[in-house]
């Protein structure tokens, strides 16, 4: 006998209610699903974009590697051509030695770990040997007030920084650096040259730079100077801020800039300070050599290598003495 009515009834309603939550647990792993396949489809294309990018930045890493090749044969080429003396064929002494193999004690062994650890990470182009000669130089003579022109990635700045902290006396490093490609090729160096810094991107070496700050811990000694050379020297000039107890010249390597970063710079060296200037056996960088020769004297030249060459020139404890020279 068939049911009556009322139950034929509630059986359907609860029939399609049971069936009810089921088809709404059908929709929603059914909705699951196409969101996981529209993530999974999103990572792949993103896992693209990254594998696009890696190859293009390999690309202009490897583009860049070889503007630097032809830059450093140029410069090779040039220096041949400076008459500065050619590297030494023995291997000259060690940086923490003297002439005689005796030990310098001027700079503290902590000194020369931190200088050697930190240096692979930063970028630029101080080499050990210079970054721990300009260390010497600095807590030899107690430089505390120092001004770099032309910072880069921080390879030689870092390493003076720490010198200057482990002088303990409350000193500061400033850095005068543009990170701009345009005032880098403001005035012409060699077109070579000039195509390396128009191609290189100075952004992404500012970021490296501050944090080689950070991970180095010389935030407390570093004041960045975001600006040119000739900007910076105009402030610095208005605000009576110097003079510096060394200034390590190594921005432009240009004829025009270089020679105008040592006269105007040398005026800001204090009397019986030191100015340093970078790439000395570069034919651009000659005048510049030759102006601080005749105004300062020299403390030092040192060629690593026929592209690497550097040198220290005291300004003698007159003040007048800059400019008293011919
Ligand atoms: C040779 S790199 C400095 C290298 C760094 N001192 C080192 O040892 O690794 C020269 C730097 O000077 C900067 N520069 C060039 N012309 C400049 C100018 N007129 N004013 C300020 N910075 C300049 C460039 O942007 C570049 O970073």
């Amino acid at each position: 006998m068939a049911p009556p009515l009322v139950t034929r009834a509630r059986n359907g309603v609860l029939r399609l209610l049971r069936r009810l939550p089921r088809r709404g647990l059908r929709s929603v792993v059914a909705e699951r699903e196409r969101v996981i396949k529209e993530r999974e489809a999103t990572v792949r294309e993103r896992e693209a974009t990254i594998l696009e990018r890696e190859a293009i930045i390999n690309e202009q890493a490897e583009a860049i590697r070889q503007l630097r090749e032809t830059v450093a044969v140029r410069s090779s080429e040039q220096a041949g051509a400076s008459g500065i003396e050619a590297p030494p064929a023995e291997p000259s002494p060690r940086p923490d030695e003297h002439e005689d193999g005796e030990p310098r004690h001027e700079r503290p062994d902590s000194l020369t770990d931190r200088i050697v650890a930190a240096l692979p990470r930063i970028e630029g182009w101080c080499t050990e040997r210079k970054a721990l000669w300009l260390a010497d130089l600095i807590t030899a003579n107690r430089c505390t007030q120092i001004l770099e022109i032309g910072v880069y990635g921080g390879r030689s700045l870092i390493p003076m920084a720490m010198a200057v902290q482990s002088l303990g006396a409350g000193g500061k490093v400033y850095g005068v650096e543009a990170w701009s490609n345009s005032v880098a090729v403001a005035t012409e160096t060699s077109p070579e040259n000039d195509a390396w810094w128009q191609s290189v991107d100075l952004k992404a070496i500012k970021t490296g730079f501050l944090r080689s700050v950070v991970r180095n811990q010389v935030a407390d000694v570093v004041v960045v100077l975001e600006m040119s050379s000739d900007q910076a020297f105009a402030t610095i000039s208005a605000t009576g801020l110097g003079p510096f107890d060394l200034v390590h010249v190594d921005g432009s390597h240009s004829e025009v800039q270089a020679l105008r970063d040592v006269e105007q710079w040398s005026d800001l060296v204090r009397p019986g300070g030191i100015l340093v200037l970078d790439d000395i056996g570069w034919p651009s960088v000659k005048a510049a050599r030759e102006h601080v020769r005749r105004a300062f004297s020299d403390i030092e030249e040192i060629a690593e290598s026929a592209e690497t060459a550097y040198g220290a020139y005291r300004r003698g404890p007159d003040p007048g003495v800059a400019h008293s020279r011919p």
